[in-house]
């Protein structure tokens, strides 16, 4: 189990707890955190479930896969820390994570 903050554009914060083995997008969707679409239901092919990192997290949420860096590329509001949540799998070492969503997807 671990907390997700999820930070939105306008600033709100919003935490949830995540069972381990979820994907950080499936903790949004299921709180019902708006700003996460996941159009693909988190087949890694919509990147509709965006989120930017942040900083201090980067070092523990790993480095994306071949397929998702191909479809982080087609957004054109990629930033350095972007990454699918659907590809972040939570785990104890995620417990206090934090990302912002982008305006984009609201
Ligand atoms: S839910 Fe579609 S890419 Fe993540």
């Amino acid at each position: 189990m671990a907390t997700i903050k999820f930070i939105q554009h306008d600033g709100n914060t919003i935490d949830v707890q995540a069972d381990n083995g979820t994907s950080v997008m499936n903790a949004a969707i299921d709180n019902m955190v708006a700003g996460i679409d996941a159009d693909c239901g988190g087949e890694c092919s919509c990147a509709t479930c965006h989120v930017i990192v942040d900083d201090a997290w980067m070092s523990k949420v790993g480095t994306p896969t071949a397929q998702e860096e191909s479809m982080l590329d087609l957004n054109p509001d990629r930033e350095a820390n972007s990454r699918l949540s659907c590809q972040l799998t939570v785990t104890d070492d995620l417990n206090g994570l934090v990302v912002n969503l982008p305006e984009f997807q609201y």
